[in-house]
């Protein structure tokens, strides 16, 4: 088990054998997981939307953000909330965020990759435990530089895991549990100390940070089939 801190440590590893769970839990990876939790049909990720009209001609609403900001004219920012409601649409939607979108292209060529999030951790280390295969925590990071909710999410992960998993841990993944075991009492104060948790607040988005710290009240398990995520078994 191990456990890459920002996408630039990806092409260190070789994904074809491997599942990978991306984190981006400031917002993207949570905003997926309230999505397809929510009854999106299918999120595309995607770094760039070059073409708007291409996609909203063909029935997708456009999500993302720059910086933590709404894209101009887009029907989404990254506000997992409004992921969630915006199943009720049943509409497929394309995204492109700061880090998040990009953290699963660098690993869409793994075995399979999941999206992991607070919001459904026990369903993805159910999910993991009935095959345990060679595991990768992708945390997106901010612009190639660690981020501290990521790490503690992949650090709760392998936490849980455990002996279970039966599987030696990398250094990375050590020092991703350690992280997480001295700081799961604090959870909501560490995150929002952080750097990205700070950038939020100053955003007045805190709802979004408390919201993300929620622990497994999902039991979607998002899973990249092509070019699209979707709901495991959909
Ligand atoms: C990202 O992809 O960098 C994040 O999800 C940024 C955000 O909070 O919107």
């Amino acid at each position: 088990m191990d456990v890459c801190f920002s996408p630039e440590m990806v092409t260190a590893h070789s994904l074809k054998h491997k599942t990978v769970v991306v984190a981006d839990i400031l917002r993207a990876s949570s905003s997926i997981t309230s999505g397809i939790q929510g009854g999106v049909p299918a999120i595309r990720p995607v770094e760039h939307i070059h073409r708007r009209h291409y996609w909203q001609d063909r029935g997708y609403l456009l999500g993302g953000e720059r910086g933590g900001v709404m894209v101009d004219g887009f029907d989404l920012g990254n506000a997992p909330l409004d992921y969630l409601k915006a199943g009720a649409k049943k509409q497929k939607i394309i995204m492109t965020t700061t880090n998040g979108t990009r953290a699963i292209q660098v690993s869409k060529h793994a075995g399979q990759l999941l999206v992991g999030s607070f919001l459904n951790l026990e369903a993805i280390a159910e999910y993991l435990l009935k095959d345990r295969p060679p595991l990768l925590v992708v945390c997106s990071g901010w612009k190639g530089t660690p981020s501290l909710e990521d790490s503690l999410f992949a650090g709760a992960l392998l936490d849980r895991l455990g002996t279970e998993y039966d599987a030696p841990l990398s250094d990375g993944a050590r020092l991703a549990i350690t992280n997480y075991r001295y700081h799961k009492e604090h959870l909501s104060q560490t995150v929002r100390n952080s750097s990205h948790g700070q950038r939020l607040l100053g955003m007045q988005r805190e709802e979004d940070i408390e919201y993300c710290l929620q622990q497994s009240i999902y039991p979607v398990v998002p899973i990249l089939k092509g070019e699209e995520i979707v709901a495991l078994g959909s």
